[in-house]
């Protein structure tokens, strides 16, 4: 039977992995977080001392990278060349570097391509950059969340602080937001881009809940 895909975009801070794992546990979907395939990616091309803008360096690490996702405990974990780094890859060094490697088509073809294979074989809530625009154009549902640049910033630097993580400066997390907004929205290949069908909802003045409320209305009413 054909799977049920949700899609859901928008750039760093609009609330996308917040709301896909809680719009996936309503629905008894699997969430895939595609921004750690990047991230997994970035972590392996700086480990090797590779610079993370160098293409031609990134095309050839490509080939021989195993990126893998599996879920413990209903969490996404990830495995790089075998070695669990879910929690390796969640830094602002990595966020950065992750927006550079992303640009590189060869590095895009192959995590796509993981992407799919996962979305044919499960009910799922994808939430990336180019999923309703490019990995999934016929998801059964897209959308597209939105925020200024100043709420997503001051969301990033709440959720540093709540973590205990030595925050930078509000100043500082909106530049590193500002830098991945404008590389993911001017790569050429797979851009961070509204798709024409995808329901966009800024999200600047609405709590989790309501967003949650408002995702789960639309995938009533296309299921309807
Ligand atoms: O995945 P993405 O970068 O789009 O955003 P996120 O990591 O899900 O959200 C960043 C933070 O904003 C989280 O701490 C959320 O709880 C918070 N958030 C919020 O305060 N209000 C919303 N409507 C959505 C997210
Ligand atoms: O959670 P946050 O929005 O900070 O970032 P993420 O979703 O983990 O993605 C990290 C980086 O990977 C983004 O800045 C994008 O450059 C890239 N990415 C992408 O190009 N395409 C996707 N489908 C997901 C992430």
């Amino acid at each position: 039977m054909k799977k049920v895909n949700i899609a859901i975009d928008g750039p760093a801070g609009a609330g996308k992995s917040t709301i896909a794992r809680t719009v996936s546990e309503t629905l008894g979907f699997i969430y895939l977080d595609t921004g750690a395939m990047y991230r997994a990616v970035a972590l392996k091309a700086i480990r090797q001392g590779i610079n993370t803008r160098d293409l031609n360096a990134l095309s050839e690490l490509v080939k021989n990278i195993d990126v893998r996702i599996f879920y413990a405990a209903n969490e996404q974990r990830v495995l790089l060349d075998n070695e669990d780094v879910t929690c390796e890859i969640r830094t602002p060094e990595i966020s950065i570097a992750a927006s550079d490697v992303a640009a590189v088509p060869e590095v895009r073809i192959k995590m796509v391509e993981l992407q799919r294979d996962i979305a044919k074989a499960n009910d799922v809530v994808m939430d990336g950059r180019d999923i309703g625009s490019y990995v999934l154009p016929d998801a059964d549902v897209k959308i597209y969340l939105t925020a200024t640049v100043e709420a997503r910033a001051l969301r990033r630097f709440n959720e540093q602080a709540d973590k205990g993580i030595k925050a930078a400066s509000i100043e500082e997390v909106m530049k590193d937001i500002e830098y991945r907004d404008r590389n993911d929205s001017t790569r050429e290949f797979a851009p961070l881009v509204k798709a024409g069908d995808a329901v966009e909802i800024d999200t600047t003045h609405m709590s989790v809940r309501e967003v949650v409320n408002k995702i789960i209305s639309l995938i009533k009413e296309q299921s309807t």
